[in-house]
């Protein structure tokens, strides 16, 4: 076993179960460098109050730009194109001005008339999945539904929607990373043309309510709603997939929960409790240190990577009594799986309405759905970001 004050983090340990890792690592360094898996260093953060903490501090910047002395910034995002202008590369003012006038657009109303189009979506995928003996419930399930949302919400043709799920599924699949390249520059370039189809022909959907609400207040460039679309769609997409995927594994592994589930009058408690306790991002996407700055009693240098360990602070015993049980009924106030702070997930209410959909539906007419293979082959993929099964093969009736 290695020295996990100093030494590896990300080891096959960890991959096999990233949350004894985090909790040996909460206790001996709290806060501590550590190597990526795939090269470069990031400083982790595994205490709750720190990560809370950490999600409010200005001194920790999406932009990298905000390290760098005043006189020496580039004018320009350090990310060429569209995607630069993305929320969560952003910090204040720029990111104040463009979540307002996305949190003008993205109502609750808005939020709330989807649930017919999440609930038909939801129903006609198990259509097609009860065909077959056994299915991937990732595959034929968790990722199609929160996709077919995002054109919903976005207002996607549905013409395009195909090729829209292609693009979108190469960029989140294993594929080569130069095929992925040429998917987001197919998918940028669509959007792009869709901005523009938009204003000549608007509709009730997100996208002509951006190009509304930019034209009735402060502008937002082209670019910027097109980058809109961008992070919508990537920050709506392969999150919601994992919620629902690792919801349904929790309960194939767990005879107590399903019945909770099954008797469940409405299971949105019991999606909240699945947010804390799978953590579907499992670590914030990257902070940077905009000076030298003290947390947990370690000094974070100026310019270094941070990384706020989402899964380790929602299972953080000083914050959630037993916290490796599911127990839909404890106080999950401040749990961060949607983060904290002004870069608070604006989906939240979309995918707790997701999740909630997909899984009434799942387990109202499958109530015996169970694995299709032995469950300790069902493995978590390594990534960094999210805490994600690359597939689990289930039989939707016994
Ligand atoms: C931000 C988690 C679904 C859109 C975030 C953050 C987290 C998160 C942790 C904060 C990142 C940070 O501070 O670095 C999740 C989870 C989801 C989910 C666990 C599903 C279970 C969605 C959906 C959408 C969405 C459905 C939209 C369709 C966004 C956007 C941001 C964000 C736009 C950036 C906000 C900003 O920078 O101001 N999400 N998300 N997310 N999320 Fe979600």
């Amino acid at each position: 076993m290695t020295d996990l004050a100093t030494g590896p983090v990300f080891t096959d340990d960890y991959w096999a179960d990233p949350y004894g890792t985090l909790s040996r690592l909460r206790e001996i360094a709290p806060v501590r460098e550590v190597d990526l898996p795939d090269g470069g260093s990031t400083w982790l953060v595994t205490r709750y109050a720190d990560v809370r903490a950490a999600f409010v501090d200005p001194r920790l910047a999406k932009d990298f730009r905000s390290t760098m002395p005043p006189d020496e910034r580039p004018a320009e995002p350090l990310i060429p194109g569209p995607a630069g202008h993305m929320l969560l590369l952003n910090d204040p003012p720029v990111h104040t001005r463009l979540r307002k006038l996305v949190v003008s657009a993205f109502t609750v109303r808005r939020i709330a008339a989807l649930r017919p189009a999440i609930e038909q979506i939801a129903t006609s995928l198990l259509d097609q999945a009860e065909q077959a003996a056994e299915v991937d419930l990732v595959a034929d399930f968790s990722v199609p539904l929160p996709m077919a949302v995002i054109c919903e919400l976005l207002g996607v043709p549905t013409d395009d929607r195909d090729a829209f799920a292609r693009w979108s599924n190469t960029m989140i699949d294993s594929s080569p990373q130069e095929e992925k390249w040429q998917a987001q520059a197919s998918l940028t370039a669509y959007l792009s043309d869709l901005v523009d189809a938009k204003r000549g022909a608007p509709d009730e959907a997100l996208l002509s309510a951006l190009i509304r609400a930019s034209e009735d207040g402060e502008a937002l460039s082209h670019d910027e709603i097109v980058a809109m679309g961008m992070i919508l769609l990537i920050a709506g997409h392969e999150t919601t997939a994992n919620l629902i995927t690792n919801s349904v594994h929790a309960v194939l592994r767990d005879d107590a929960l399903r019945e909770r589930v099954l008797v469940a009058e409405s299971l949105t408690p019991m999606v909240e409790e699945f947010l804390r306790w799978t953590s579907p991002v499992a670590n914030a996407p990257l902070r940077f240190a905009t000076e030298d700055l003290e947390l947990g009693g370690v000094t974070i240098p100026r310019g270094a990577v941070v990384t706020l360990s989402v899964a380790a602070a929602n299972r953080d015993p000083e914050r959630f009594d037993a916290p490796e049980l599911h127990d839909a009924g404890r106080d999950l106030t401040g749990h961060v799986a949607f983060g904290h702070g002004i870069h608070f997930c604006l989906g939240a209410s979309l995918a707790r309405l997701e999740a909630e959909v997909a899984l009434t539906a799942l387990f109202d007419r499958f109530p015996r759905l169970s694995a299709a293979v032995p469950l300790d082959e069902i493995v978590y993929r390594h990534s960094m970001l999210i805490h994600a099964l690359a597939a689990l093969p289930v039989r939707l009736s016994p």
